[in-house]
């Protein structure tokens, strides 16, 4: 592990010297850079709270994961581009497509899980403008809710290409 690593978070080149090992980028997120947008459920990789993307360098350009911010070391970021839900609102506080979509087709009652679906959607977004239901239901499989059910996210999640 290297003492201090670089990474672009949002639109911010970051530094870290003070690495901790086993600090994780959830808690960094939230507790040091107080982007608390990105939610802690589970703490364990199982819910999909924390979703964020994590961009690294393939070939001539930059390949974004949706990466589960509990249980992703921050150390292990160096060189990497961290996208976080605060990321996606446009000029004026406006909502991204994506975040529109599951307001326009009440995805979202408590909201506690809605941050880490719109990160799945808007990676999958990202990789393929137009997905099939197919690939929609994979992007989705990590990230649970238990209260507004799946239906109304899959239907916003087509909306966004249409
Ligand atoms: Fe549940 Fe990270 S908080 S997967
Ligand atoms: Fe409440 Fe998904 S909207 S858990």
């Amino acid at each position: 592990i290297r003492s201090t690593i670089r990474f672009l978070l949002n639109d911010e080149a970051v530094e870290i010297s003070d690495l901790k090992p086993d600090e994780t980028l959830l808690d960094w997120l939230r507790l040091r850079r107080s982007l608390r947008g990105t939610k802690e459920g589970c703490a364990e990789g199982d819910c999909g709270a924390c979703t964020v993307l994590v961009g690294r360098l393939a070939g001539d350009g930059l390949v974004y994961e949706s990466v589960n911010a509990c249980i992703r070391f921050l150390a292990s970021l160096d060189g990497c581009h961290v996208v976080t839900v605060e990321h996606l609102k446009g000029q004026n506080g406006r909502l991204h497509p994506v975040q529109q979509a599951m307001v326009d087709f009440h995805g979202s009652q408590c909201g506690f899980c809605t941050p880490g679906f719109v990160m799945s959607l808007y990676g999958l977004w990202m990789r393929e403008p137009w997905p099939s239901e197919a690939a929609i239901e994979k992007a989705l499989q990590g990230n649970l809710c238990r209260c507004t059910g799946y239906d109304a996210i899959v239907k916003a999640a087509k909306a966004i290409s249409e």
